[in-house]
C-alpha cells in the first residue's frame, strides 16, 4: 500500500492559553466545552477528552475510486491537560501508516482491540510538548475496506450510468471509518480539507469552499473547504460525483448530477423562504449557505442535516413540493442538532424531536397552518401507534434513553414524534410568544455546545417557568423527557384537521365505499398518506385490485404514498404488488422504505419469505451498509449487521 509522506498543512502554531492560531485564515478559534456530568457521558467513544481531546481537523485526502478507499493525511490540533502524555482517537478499520508530531518526529501509537460498531481506540503518545498545551499530531491513513461511513457506488447506481460517485454518512458513529478524530457529538471540532478527485468529479463537503478546484496532475483536481464554527465531528461529510450546481436564492442552491438538477431544481424552489421563515422563528442562520445535495438513491436517509450543505435522497422528489417537509427537517437542524447538539446519543430527542417541532412551525409558517396540522396530527397518530404497539410502560418510548443502547437502534417515534408533541404541548400551555423567545434563547445560550436533557429542563426551569409552580405541575416536564407512554396533558390534534379523510376511512371500513377517483386526486399528500395509514389491516385481493384500480396508487408519483400502498399490498399477499414491489426496491435504498418492505413480505411466512429472498438476492449489493445491516437482520442473513 502507497502511504503518502505527511504533508504538514501549516507551520508549527503558537501555543497561548486555550486557544491555537492556525488554519486557512489565521483567525482564533475558540475551544468548545467539554461536558462532565453523568449525563453527558457517551459510551460510544473511546475519547477521554478531559485529558487530551481534538478541537480542529485537517484533512489532505484522495479519493481512491479503484481502490474504494480513502487516503492521506488526518492533522490534528490537540489541546492536552497537564500532565497527559498520550490521546485516544476512534477509528474503525483505519489503516494507519504512521504518526508524528507538527515536526515530522514519529509518536508511539497502539491500536486496541475491535468492538463491533464502536470500532478500536488508537492510542497517541504525545511526546515532549515543550511545556505546551496545544500541539499537531500527524496521522498517514487509509480507509479500510467497506468502511461503513462511505458508499462507493459503480456509474450503473448513478442517474447518468457513466461516472462513479462516493458519498459520506457520518451519523450516527461511522465517521471513524474514514476520520482519526474523537467521534463523539460532546466533542466540538473545526476542520478543514483538501481533497483530490479524478476529472471531471467535483467534490463537494459540509463547509464553506475555499477558492476554486485547482489542477494537481495526474488527471485529478484538488477542492479545499472549511468549516470555522465548532462542529460535532459527524456532521463532516464529503461527496463526489459528476455534480452541476443551480441557484437557488442568494445564500442557497442544489448539487445533483445533470440528469436530476432541473426536477431538483424546482422541487426545492421554497428554499430561500423556508430559511426566512426559520429566522424569523429563532434567530439567524449562522451557517452562511444552505445548499443542498441530491444524492443516487442508494442515499439510506431521506436527508442529513451537513451544515451548509444538506444530504438528500431523490425519492422526495414528487414534482409538486409535498414532500418538503423534509427540507424543513434539515434546515431545522441548523437550530436544533447542528448550533445545539446532543452530547451523547441517548439524548436523541434533543436533535431530532426538537427538529420535528421547529419543521411543524416552519411549514406553518410556509405552507400554512392546515398543512402543519394535518402533519401534526400524522405524527401525533404515529406515536399513539407506537405506544400501542410497545406498550405505555415500555422503556423504549421515553424520549431520553434510560439505556445504553445502539446509537443506531431507538424506536424513532418516541424521539420525533413524541419530541413534537412535548414542544407542542409546552407551547400551547405558556403561549407562543413566550415559547418561541425561550427556545431563541436556549439556542443563543448554547449555540455551538452540547446540551443534555437535563441542561434543557433547567434552563426551562430557570427561564421560563421562573418559580411559577402552578405552571410547573401543568408543563409535568420530567414526565415527557424521562417517563414512557403519552403525558395526560398532550396537546391534541386538532379533530378537524383529516376530516373528510377520515370520514372517507370510516366509509370504506362500513361498506367497503371508496373515494372516488377525483376526490383522491383532489387530496394532498399527507391526506392520501392519513387514508392509507387508517386502513382496515386485513384486505383481499379484491379489496386491493378495486383501490389500486379506483385511486391509481401503483403509478403514484409521490413514494411516500407508493410505499404505503406497498407495505399494505405486500402485507395482505397480493400477487400483482410483487413486481412492483421489486421495481421499486432495486430502485431505492432509503432504509424507511427498504427495510419495512421486506419486514411486511418476511411477516407472511410461506407466501413472502421466497420472494424476500430473491429480491434481496438481486438488491442487496446496490443498499448503502446501514439499509443492508437492517435488512440482513430481518431475513436473518449470513454475517447479518456487517
Ligand atoms: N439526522 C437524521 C438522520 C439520522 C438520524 C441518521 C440518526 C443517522 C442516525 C435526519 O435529520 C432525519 O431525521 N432524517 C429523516 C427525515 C424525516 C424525519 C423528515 C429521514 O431520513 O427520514
Ligand atoms: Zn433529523
Amino acid at each position: 500500500m502507497r502511504f503518502s509522506a505527511p504533508v504538514l498543512a501549516f507551520t508549527v502554531p503558537f501555543l497561548m492559553g486555550g486557544c491555537t492560531t492556525a488554519g486557512p485564515a489565521d483567525t482564533a478559534r475558540s475551544i468548545a466545552p467539554i461536558l462532565t456530568t453523568e449525563q453527558a457521558r457517551d459510551e460510544f467513544t473511546y475519547a477521554q477528552p478531559t485529558e487530551a481531546r481534538v478541537t480542529h481537523v485537517a484533512l489532505d485526502l484522495d479519493l481512491d475510486f479503484e481502490a474504494r478507499r480513502v487516503q492521506g493525511t488526518a492533522t490534528l490540533d490537540v489541546t492536552a491537560a497537564p500532565g497527559a502524555d498520550e490521546i485516544v482517537l476512534d477509528s474503525n478499520g483505519l489503516l494507519i501508516g504512521g504518526i508524528t508530531d507538527g515536526r515530522g518526529n514519529a509518536l508511539g501509537y497502539t491500536i486496541g482491540e475491535s468492538v463491533p460498531d464502536k470500532g478500536e481506540p488508537i492510542i497517541v503518545e504525545l511526546g515532549d510538548s515543550g511545556g505546551a498545551s496545544s500541539r499537531k499530531i500527524v496521522i498517514s491513513y487509509a480507509s479500510g475496506p467497506d468502511a461503513p461511513a462511505l458508499q462507493w457506488l459503480d456509474p450503473e447506481q448513478t442517474a447518468g450510468g457513466e461516472y462513479p460517485f462516493v458519498f459520506s454518512q457520518g451519523q450516527a458513529i461511522l465517521n471513524r471509518s474514514w476520520i482519526p478524530t474523537q467521534d463523539s457529538p460532546g466533542i466540538r471540532q473545526t476542520w478543514e480539507a483538501r481533497i483530490t478527485a479524478p476529472r471531471p468529479l467535483t467534490v463537494v463537503m459540509s463547509g464553506i469552499r475555499q477558492g476554486q478546484p485547482t489542477d494537481v496532475g495526474g488527471g485529478r483536481r484538488a477542492f479545499e473547504f472549511a468549516m470555522d464554527n465548532n462542529i460535532p465531528p459527524y456532521l463532516i461529510a464529503v461527496a463526489a460525483g459528476n455534480l452541476e450546481f443551480a441557484d437557488l436564492g442568494p445564500r442557497s442552491g442544489v448539487w445533483a448530477e445533470p440528469e436530476v438538477l432541473p426536477a431538483a431544481r424546482q422541487e426545492l424552489g421554497d428554499t430561500e423562504q423556508l430559511i426566512e421563515a426559520g429566522e424569523s422563528l429563532f434567530g439567524d442562520y449562522r451557517w452562511g449557505r444552505y445548499d443542498m445535495i441530491v444524492l443516487p438513491p442508494s442515499f439510506p436517509y431521506g436527508g442529513m442535516e451537513n451544515p451548509t450543505l444538506t444530504f438528500l435522497t431523490p425519492t422526495f422528489i414528487a414534482g409538486d413540493r409535498s414532500n418538503n417537509g423534509l427540507i424543513a427537517h434539515e434546515l431545522a437542524h441548523s437550530w436544533s442538532g447542528n448550533l445545539t447538539t446532543y452530547a451523547t446519543w441517548r439524548d436523541g430527542w434533543l436533535n431530532e424531536g426538537v427538529t420535528s417541532y421547529i419543521e411543524s412551525r416552519i411549514t406553518e409558517e410556509v405552507y400554512g397552518k392546515p398543512r402543519a396540522e394535518q402533519e401534526y396530527a400524522l405524527s401525533y397518530a404515529a406515536l399513539a401507534n407506537a405506544v400501542e404497539e410497545n406498550g405505555a410502560d415500555n422503556p423504549n418510548t421515553a424520549m431520553r434513553s434510560p439505556a445504553a443502547i445502539s446509537p443506531f437502534d431507538t424506536v424513532g417515534e418516541a424521539i420525533y414524534d413524541k419530541g413534537t408533541v412535548f414542544l407542542r404541548t409546552v407551547e400551547n400551555i405558556v403561549g407562543r410568544e413566550r415559547f418561541d423567545a425561550w427556545l431563541t434563547q436556549w439556542f443563543d445560550a448554547h449555540a455551538f455546545q452540547p446540551v443534555t436533557s437535563e441542561m434543557f429542563l433547567a434552563d426551562m426551569r430557570a427561564n421560563l417557568i421562573d418559580g411559577d409552580s402552578d405552571l410547573e405541575d401543568r408543563l409535568m416536564l420530567d414526565e415527557w423527557v424521562y417517563g414512557t407512554g403519552i403525558p395526560s396533558n398532550a396537546w391534541q390534534p386538532e379533530a378537524t384537521a383529516f376530516a373528510a379523510v377520515d370520514d372517507a376511512v370510516a366509509a370504506y371500513a362500513r361498506a367497503g365505499t371508496l373515494p372516488a377517483t377525483r376526490t383522491w386526486e383532489g387530496w394532498t399528500a399527507a391526506e392520501q398518506r392519513r387514508f392509507l395509514e387508517e386502513l382496515p389491516e386485513d384486505l383481499d385481493d379484491t379489496d386491493l385490485a378495486a383501490m389500486d384500480r379506483q385511486l391509481g396508487l401503483s403509478r403514484s408519483g409521490n413514494n411516500e404514498v407508493l410505499f404505503l400502498w406497498l407495505q399494505a399490498a405486500l402485507r395482505n399477499e397480493y400477487d400483482p404488488a410483487v413486481p412492483q414491489a421489486e421495481a421499486f426496491l432495486a430502485r431505492v435504498g432509503r432504509n424507511k422504505f427498504v427495510e419495512p418492505l421486506f419486514r411486511a413480505l418476511w411477516a407472511t411466512g410461506d407466501w413472502g419469505r421466497p420472494v424476500a429472498t430473491r429480491i434481496y438476492a438481486r438488491t442487496r449489493g446496490g443498499y448503502h451498509s446501514f439499509t443492508r445491516g437492517r435488512v440482513d437482520a430481518v431475513l436473518g442473513y449470513e454475517g447479518a449487521g456487517g
